[in-house]
Formats: structure tokens, sequence, C-alpha cells
């Protein structure tokens, strides 16, 4: 029997964690599964929605970490969850993604000589200005095994002279949540509350520091984004990183909705997952938005200068234009005049089974 620890943080974590401990819990013969929250997201739309679309148990210990810059963050991570690991004497540590939670958790265990593994690991932006590219670079560089979601990532590890015997290609583990969950979204009403169509809105998220927090990108993408707004509704859920810096640009939401972009409070999974299933167009900054809009052939622009998701622009899904206007709405356009993507490939792998394989690998 192995006693697995789950570290779970911020947004993005849930949903790789979620089929991990439903396959243990499934496979109770051969694992103990414990949920770990550092507690780096807390608000009920950041983090409890999660919980209860995903049917991931409550966690079993909750760290109260909260907000504060990186260090102070990294740092209070490190200090609550070790007493939890000399507590719980675990014979694995998960680690996934690449959050402030991943690097501080996995270079806990590391230094105790607990055995941690990184799901997720070897994607590179190759952008050290993203706190998520250090976030990987390290974990990968100290965790004990490497799971990772596609070819490209086992050949970034390589060039960093990580041996081959520490990585493991699995597939994508998101995938596993997105599959499970695609038939429960339909009973959402968002698009209904929302008064979208079917194919005839567009979905905005936007939240890299990069993008959000200088006041001169922020005006430029969203008053880029009202050309495209006068041609299909924008949806944007709104990020609490986003929301601060909006308010403290003095920009109204009416006077947004006025120009085609609606601002709504961020959206559980469930009804996230039937919004952007029925888009027309997605735009975003988020890593995690690319490889689901692949897996279900809508089109993405992507707000960023770079990817460390190679694979979904090689899928024909997504194209990334970074914040200039004009590549912005060129590729938007685009997409909005063609339609849903066709003939798109869903990447190896990608197919609803790596909790498993990670759980193959554990034993
Ligand atoms: C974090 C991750 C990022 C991930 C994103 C998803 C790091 C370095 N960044 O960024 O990789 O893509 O989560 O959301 O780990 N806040 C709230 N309520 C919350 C959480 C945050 O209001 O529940 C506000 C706080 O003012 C906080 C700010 O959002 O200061 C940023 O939160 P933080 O966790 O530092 O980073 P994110 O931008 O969410």
């Amino acid at each position: 029997m192995r006693k697995v620890l789950n570290v779970v943080g911020a947004r993005p974590n849930f949903m790789k964690v979620a089929p991990l401990v439903d396959a243990m819990k499934r496979r109770e013969h051969e694992f103990t599964p414990l949920v770990v929250h550092t507690g780096q997201h807390y608000d009920v739309m950041m983090s409890d929605a999660f919980f209860t679309d995903l049917e991931l148990p409550e966690p079993d210990l909750y760290l109260s970490v909260g907000s504060g810059s990186h260090a102070a963050q990294t740092a209070a991570v490190m200090q609550r969850f070790e007493p939890v690991v000399l507590q719980q004497q675990p014979d694995w540590v998960l680690v996934v993604g690449d959050v402030n939670s991943t690097l501080a958790c996995a270079l806990v265990c590391v230094k105790l000589g607990v055995k941690v593994a990184h799901v997720e690991a070897g994607l590179r932006s190759r952008d050290r200005s993203m706190p998520e590219e250090i976030n990987r670079l390290l974990t990968d560089q100290i965790a004990d095994l490497l799971f990772t979601p596609s070819q490209d990532a086992d050949e970034n590890l390589r060039a960093e002279g990580i041996p081959k015997e520490r990585i493991r290609f699995v597939g994508n583990i998101m995938i596993d949540s997105l599959n499970k969950q695609l038939a429960r979204a339909k009973d959402s009403n968002v698009r209904e509350d929302l008064g979208v169509a079917d194919r005839d809105y567009a979905v905005l998220t936007l939240h890299r520091p990069k993008n959000v927090d200088d006041r001169e990108t922020l005006t430029r993408i969203l008053g880029t984004l009202e050309a495209i707004g006068s041609r299909v509704p924008i949806i944007f859920p709104v990020h609490p990183r986003t929301r601060k810096m909006i308010s403290g640009l003095g920009l109204e939401a009416t006077s947004l909705a006025a120009k085609g972009i609606r601002l709504i409070e961020p959206l559980g999974y469930l009804d996230f997952l039937r919004l952007y299933s029925g888009a027309r167009l997605v735009l975003t900054d988020s890593g995690g938005i690319q490889e689901e809009t692949t897996v279900l052939g809508i089109p993405c622009v992507t707000l960023r200068e770079n990817t460390e998701r190679p694979i979904t622009v090689e899928m024909g899904t997504n194209t990334i234009v970074g914040t200039d206007p004009q590549k912005i709405t060129t590729a938007a356009f685009a997409a909005l005049d063609q339609g849903p993507v066709s003939g798109h490939r869903i990447p190896p792998l990608w197919d609803g089974h790596t909790a498993d394989r990670i759980l193959d690998s554990l034993l």
C-alpha cells in the first residue's frame, strides 16, 4: 500500500489532481491518497467550486497560505508543508503544474529525502520572465519522477541533462478531467443564463502578470478586443488579479459591455467547460485552455509571445499572437470567418487514461 500526498494550491491544479485521486480511490488496495491544499487560491470561485465540480474530496489538510509576494508565498508553503510531510511520512508526494505551491512542495520533499513526482513536467516557454517557467525548471531539476504530457517535453528534459530513467511520457492529465466531465457539463445553464447562442460568441480569459499588471498593455489588449466584440459578444470571466487592475484603470464594466466585452465573475469548472466548448473563438493567456481547446477543436488565439505547449499549435487549433493589435485582430477574424477547426488532431496519449499510467509508474 502506497501513501500518496497530492498537492493542490491554485485553480489550474484542481483538474490535474482530481483524476489522480479518483484513480487512487478506485485502486484502494494499492494506494491511500491524501489531498493537501496549500491555500494559494482561496476564493470560493477560485477553489471550492472546483472541488464540487470535479468531485474532488475535501482536502485532508489545508495550509491557509493565501496571497503574498512570490518569496512570501513560496516560503509560507514550505514552512507549512514540511511538518505535514514529517508527520504523514508518505511514500510519494505528487505535485502538478507550475504554480508557486508546486515548486515549494517539491523543494520540501527533496530536502527531506521523500520521493516526489512532478505531473506535467518538461514544458518550457523559454521565457524566464514568467514565474511559472522558473517553477517548471526548478521542479523538474529536483523531482524524482517526471511525468510528461507530450514528447516535446521529454526532449526538453533530455536537453537539460535529465536522465531518461526519471522521465515517463504518460499524456495529459487534464484531459482525464475534461473527458470525464464533458457529459455533466451539458447540464450547465451558463449559455442560457448569459443569453448566448451556440458558436455565436467568443470567450476571453486574461490573468498573466505580463498582460494585466501593466496598465498600458492591459489597456491596449482591451482596446483591441473591441473590434472583435463588435462582431460577436465576448464573454470575459475575470480573474481576481485582473479585476483589480481593471478597476485601477477606471474602466467600467458597463462601458466595456457596450463595446461587446461582457465581464462576469470567474466560473466553476463545469460552467466554464460548457461555455468555451460552445464558443466560436477563445482568446486567452492561460496554458491549460490552449490544451482544452485543442482537444475540442475550438480555435484559440493565445495572447502571449510564446507557449510552453507548442503541440497545441502543431495540432492546428492554437495561434500565438502576443499583444500586437494587428496580429490579434487578424487571427481572431480569421477564426471567426472559418468556424470550427477542421481536421484537427488530438495529441498522443491525451486519451483520458493518464492517471492510471501515472499510478502504474508509482508502483
Ligand atoms: C497563479 C499562478 C499561475 C496560474 C494562476 C491561475 C503562480 C506564480 N501563479 O497566478 O501560474 O496560472 O494562479 O489562476 O503560482 N487572489 C484572490 N483570490 C484568490 C487567489 C488570488 O483574490 O483566491 C488575488 C490576490 O490579490 C492575489 C492575486 O489574485 O494577490 C494573484 O494571486 P496569485 O496566487 O499570487 O497568482 P495568480 O495570478 O492567481
